[in-house]
Parts: structure tokens; C-alpha cells; sequence
């Protein structure tokens, strides 16, 4: 029965008539049922906490819109705040936590076994999700990748271009090698607990991956990423795993052959041709549709749609953004969206 979901067909290397779809953020501030569950909850981290609202806004967009895979809902940061980090919500700024910016911060957090005392209530939402979704679902289980996670944890607060974790890899590259060796553990105890709790997929969100140039992208992106999924399909095997190297550009090329991720999704900077002819040879990728379209809609938004399902149509693929969708999107766009693939 499980084999007959059409996510995990995709990512076993089907080609199929019409790709599924999912959006990342598709539980998020565009959707008013959303924005009514996060009041009720009364902020972010809270909401993420607490299992039976998280699990609730995971099904909003799936009762609303019948989307092929559920993302858990939680946040890439929270393992860093399992780990003892200080994390926090400035409202209308984003995240902010305590710094990591050298040997006696590192010796301050927590072993990477520790992270499950304060993750425990996001194993329970997968428990609820797992008796909740309809039979065609596919409930998908993230973490960040190393290397974006410890950008934030080294500078604080989202940074543009990652200053600070540039800065402490070549000032004090001991400290960052063993932050991102802790970041790598935990994230192997973080979605091992998610796919055993009954995550059916899990993704890793390099979000700042581009940042990476030359051997530090082998280094910090490919290995981290390598041994993570080394890990978990030893542990789990056959769990498909989807990577998420943002921005990797030509570092796209050969990425689930050199980590044995089962999907490279792509961002919009590339284009669906050149993906199809150097990454999708590979195996499935999943995207990559800008974000912006669901702000704009219309023609263009239906006609890029096409161009990108015909684009990926002679191999694996599952429809997605090529970043989060925004809070100023329209609810209808996404109708629209699903109306153009799936006809
Ligand atoms: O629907 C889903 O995609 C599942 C839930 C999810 C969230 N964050 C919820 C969220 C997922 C998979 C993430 C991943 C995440 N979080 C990433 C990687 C993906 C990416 O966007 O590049 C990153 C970098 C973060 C860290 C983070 N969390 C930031 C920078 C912010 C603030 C920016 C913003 O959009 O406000 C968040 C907050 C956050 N995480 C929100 C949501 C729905 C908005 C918070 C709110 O409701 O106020």
C-alpha cells in the first residue's frame, strides 16, 4: 500500500504522468486558518511545541488543498536550542539566539544523545500526523543541514551572506569542524527519531549551502550531508531522503550521486532545462517554481507551471517551489497552481 504513494514512487525513480506536488512553508502565515492557530498557540515557538496544534496546522493545507506529502511543522533551529542554545522569535524580525563563537560556547551545549528531552513533543506531532493523514499522503520529517544551522547558531540571527560563519571556519576552524561534527550527530538522532515515529521521508534544508565556495562546499554541504544519510539508512533502510542545497548552482551537478540523497531539490536560480539534462539524470529533483508566482498568479503563473512539469516530464519529479512560499501569497494561487498540473 505504501509503495502505491505517489512521493515515495517518485523518489523510488518512477516517472509518473503527473508529478506530485507539496510546498515548502505550505503550512505558514498566507493561509488564514494558519494565522488563527499561531494566535491561539500565541507564538511561534509554541506552536511548534505543542503537538496537537503543530499537527493541526501540518493538516491545514492538506484538507484545504489535498497536497501529496504533509511537511512536518517545526523549525530548522529547534535542534539548536535542544542543544542548549538560547533561541527566540523577535516578533517580525526572525530568529535570534546565543552565539557560538568559541571553544568555551561549544563546551557549553549539551551531546548530541541530550537533544531529545526538549524534541520529544515534535516526535509526538509525527505520532499524531501518522493517525491523521489520508491513506495517500506522504508525511515528510526535516532538519536542517549542518552547515545552516550553525550559521545561525554561530551568528546569532540570519545574516546575508553568513559573515560570521565564514569568519569563525577560518579563524578558529577547530571549534567550527566540531560544531558542525555535533550538528552532524544530532541530526542523525533527530530525523532517526522523526522516521521512528513514523516520518515516511525526511529532507535536509541547506538553505544557506550557496554561501559555500570550491572545498568548503565538498566539505561543509557534501559531507555533512554524506554522512548523515550514511547513517540514517543504516540505521532505517530504504528511507528516501530528499537534499536541499540551496543556491548550489553548478554544485548541483553530481550531488545525490557523491551524498545518496534520493531527490536533489533545486531553487528557481536554475533553470528546469538545465536541471533536467545535469541533475534529474541522476534520479528525482524536485522544484522549482519562484516563489513570486503565488503572489502574482495569473497566466504566467499557470504557463511556468507547464514549462516546468514539461521541462522535468522524462524523469522523476515532484513539483515544489524553489523556496518557501511567502506570506503574501494568495490562497487562490495555489489553486490555480495545482489546477495547471494536474489539469
Ligand atoms: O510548512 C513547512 O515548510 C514546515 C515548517 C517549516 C518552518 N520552517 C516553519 C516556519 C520548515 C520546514 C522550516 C524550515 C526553516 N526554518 C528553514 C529552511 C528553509 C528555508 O526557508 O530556507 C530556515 C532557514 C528556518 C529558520 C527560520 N524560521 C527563519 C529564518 C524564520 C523567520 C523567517 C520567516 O519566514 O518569518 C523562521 C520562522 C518560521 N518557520 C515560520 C514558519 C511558518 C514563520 C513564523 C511565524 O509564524 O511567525
Amino acid at each position: 500500500m505504501a509503495a502505491q504513494k505517489t512521493i515515495l514512487r517518485a523518489l523510488s525513480g518512477e516517472t509518473l504522468p503527473v508529478p506530485p506536488v507539496w510546498l515548502m512553508r505550505q503550512a505558514g502565515r498566507y493561509l488564514p486558518e494558519y494565522r488563527a492557530t499561531r494566535a491561539q498557540a500565541g507564538d511561534f515557538l509554541s506552536l511548534c511545541y505543542t503537538p496537537e496544534l503543530a499537527a493541526e496546522v501540518t493538516l491545514q493545507p492538506i484538507r484545504r488543498y489535498g497536497f501529496d506529502a504533509a511537511i512536518l511543522f517545526a523549525d530548522i533551529l529547534l535542534i539548536a536550542q535542544a542543544l542548549g542554545a538560547d533561541l527566540w522569535f523577535a516578533q517580525g524580525e526572525g530568529p535570534r539566539l546565543s552565539t557560538v563563537t568559541g571553544p568555551a560556547d561549544l563546551a557549553r551545549l549539551k551531546p548530541a544523545g541530550a537533544i531529545h528531552t526538549t524534541l520529544a513533543p515534535v516526535y509526538d506531532t509525527v505520532r499524531l500526523l501518522t493517525g491523521a493523514l489520508p491513506a495517500e499522503t506522504t508525511l515528510i520529517g526535516f532538519a536542517g543541514a549542518p552547515w545552516t544551522v550553525a550559521s545561525y547558531m554561530i551568528a546569532g540571527r540570519g545574516t546575508p551572506d553568513q559573515g560570521p560563519a565564514h569568519a569563525l571556519m577560518q579563524a578558529d576552524p577547530a571549534t567550527f569542524d566540531a560544531l558542525i561534527a555535533l550538528l552532524t550527530e544530532a541530526t542523525v538522532e533527530y530525523l532517526s527519531a522523526q522516521i521512528a515515529a513514523g516520518a515516511e521521508v525526511v529532507k535536509l534544508f541547506d538553505s544557506w549551502a550557496g554561501s559555500l565556495k570550491g572545498a568548503d562546499f565538498a566539505r561543509y554541504a557534501v559531507e555533512p550531508t554524506r554522512q548523515i544519510i550514511a547513517a540514517l539508512k543504516a540505521r532505517h533502510p530504504g528511507i528516501p531522503v530528499i537534499a536541499f542545497p540551496r543556491e548550489a548552482g553548478q554544485g548541483y551537478i553530481g550531488f545525490a550521486r557523491a551524498t545518496g540523497a534520493d531527490c536533489v531539490a533545486l531553487d528557481n536560480s536554475v533553470s528546469a532545462d538545465w536541471a533536467a539534462a545535469n541533475v534529474q539524470v541522476d534520479g528525482c529533483v524536485q522544484g522549482n517554481l519562484a516563489p513570486g508566482h503565488m503572489v502574482t498568479g495569473g497566466p504566467a503563473l499557470v504557463e511556468e507551471a507547464r514549462r516546468i512539469v514539461r521541462a522535468f516530464s522524462g524523469g522523476p519529479h515532484i513539483f515544489n517551489l524553489g523556496h518557501g512560499i511567502t506570506p503574501e501569497a494568495d490562497p487562490a494561487n495555489v489553486d490555480l497552481l495545482l489546477k495547471a498540473i494536474r489539469g
